[in-house]
């Protein structure tokens, strides 16, 4: 079943929150996995004797809950809105799901009015380090708070002594630590987003006294989650080495970095092994040229070592089955990238009319183009920017003619990135969001294998409010 903007225009597609049930749950070979969701507002305490910030969160806190599920669980979660006057809907970045429980408003369901409650149900068909957000004026929605991880445990995970989950978000505060309510300014659509004032982790202000207390010679799993609206992380450990595990939930060969990227939306699963002397202090930072800092403070217990040894090289993460597409025999797509503040001028078409920069900039809040036309968020989007048959082998080549960096993900699917700049790539990651360098052009490969209307879009949430989002249908 597919849904549609006309069909939801029209009146006719299934009423809000009584979605149909997906085909795989009637069999329900392993038990239903049920999980309740308020979304409402909250106040929180950043930092140690700091003033109460408020933001608008799941269950009562920022993060919200962590959501932990086996590889293959019926997962049920009721999310219910208790915003005041707020519309919402809630997405599950990075997992395939139906299309019909992708949380995408006026996509694929009605938004949930305050008061309502909408059912998703899916099988997690992939195992890995995923989030939820809203994807209902998510640049707004995001920032104040509305968001949280979602863990798909492999069948057989790799060993570690332990494992700990980073989500790292951003706020921007005024004086009296309450957030500024600037969401949607045209000078941050333009440019990078608008980035907070204070990074967290896991919701407390990061830094120096953002402590993870470690036992020398432990060897732990970091689930990184980057979930700031804007803000681009590149983390650094000096001292430890980063085995990277695991890139958007997807295993790669293990393998050392100096430098952890992550792009709005990215996860990277990092295993460190902690060898450094007992008693002893470091640093975790962000060397990102704008964001500069540190995130937190590697406290070493004053404990004797739990191994005196290094282990070996982390294992490998049990790979999820993806399917596998064919550059040989797939059909190719491009889509050009312009725009912003520093960019090439923006004229094109808004929701089907020619329009200017001008125009666009201003009255329209929009500043970037996919295909040389712009589109409103969700309700107001017309044609997707393609049609794929299903089973279609497609290599699409971003072509980013803009001076920002743009991370784009795409729903409902993972794709291998085969190639940057016209250069074929050695190991062809799998991905569901790309960090794609000012003027780089990206190839990305995959199947076309889930039916429906997909999102894909920058992940600076500003950018997606500002053109920088278009539908693929799979049909
Ligand atoms: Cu994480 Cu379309 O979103
Ligand atoms: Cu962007």
């Amino acid at each position: 079943m597919t849904l549609n903007r006309r069909d939801f225009l029209k009146g006719s597609a299934a009423a809000a929150g009584i979605a149909a049930l997906p085909a795989g749950l009637a069999r329900a070979a392993s038990p239903v996995r049920e999980f309740p969701l308020h979304a409402g507002h909250l106040e929180q305490v950043l930092t140690e004797g700091g003033p109460k910030t408020d933001f608008w969160g799941f269950n009562g806190r920022v993060p919200g809950p962590e959501l932990r599920f086996a590889k293959g669980d019926q997962v049920h979660i009721a999310v219910s809105n208790e915003l005041v006057g707020i519309d919402t809907a809630v997405h599950w970045h990075g997992l395939r799901v139906p299309n019909a429980m992708d949380g995408v408003p006026f996509v694929t369901q009605y938004p949930i009015k305050p008061g309502e409650v909408f059912h998703y149900q899916f099988e997690t068909r992939d195992s890995g380090t995923f989030w939820y957000h809203p994807h209902q004026m998510s640049f707004e929605q995001v920032p104040r708070g509305m968001y949280g991880a979602l863990i798909v445990e492999e069948e057989k995970p790799i060993e570690v002594d332990r494992e700990v989950v980073w989500v790292l978000s951003d706020v921007r505060l005024g004086d009296n630590g309450r957030q500024v309510e600037d969401f949607g300014r045209v000078l941050d659509i333009a440019n990078d987003g608008r980035l907070g004032n204070m990074v967290l982790l896991n919701g407390k202000q990061a830094g120096n006294d953002n402590v993870l207390a470690v036992r020398s010679g432990e060897r732990i799993r970091l689930r990184l989650i980057n979930a700031a609206s804007a803000r681009i992380f590149r983390l650094q450990m000096p001292g430890h080495t980063m085995h990277a595990v695991a890139f958007d939930g997807q295993a790669v060969t293990p393998r050392p970095l100096e430098t952890v990227d992550l792009g709005p939306g990215m996860r990277v699963d990092v295993v460190v092994d902690f060898m450094a002397k007992p008693g002893t202090e470091h640093k975790v930072e962000d060397v990102d040229r704008r964001s500069r800092g540190q995130l937190a403070r590697v406290s070493y217990l004053d404990f004797d070592p739990i191994r005196e040894k290094p282990l070996g090289a982390p294992m490998q993460v049990q790979p999820n089955v993806l399917p596998e597409p064919d550059v040989a025999k797939a059909i190719d797509h491009y889509i050009v990238f312009q725009g912003g503040m520093r960019g090439a001028p923006v004229i094109g078409m808004i929701d089907g009319k020619p329009t200017n920069i001008q125009e666009i900039m201003e009255k329209e809040k929009l500043a970037w183009t996919m295909n040389f036309t712009a589109q409103h968020e969700h309700a107001l989007m017309h044609e997707p920017l393609l049609y794929l048959r299903k089973g279609d082998h497609v290599v699409l080549r971003l072509i980013n003619e803009t001076d920002f960096a743009h991370p784009m993900h795409l729903h409902g699917h993972f794709f291998r990135v085969v190639g940057i700049d016209g250069r074929p790539q050695t190991d062809q990651y799998w991905r569901d969001t790309v960090l794609m360098a000012p003027r780089q052009s990206v190839d990305l490969a995959f199947v076309a294998d889930n039916l429906g209307e997909w999102m894909f879009h920058c992940h600076i949430l500003d950018h997606a409010a500002g053109g920088m989002m278009g539908t693929i249908a799979v049909e």
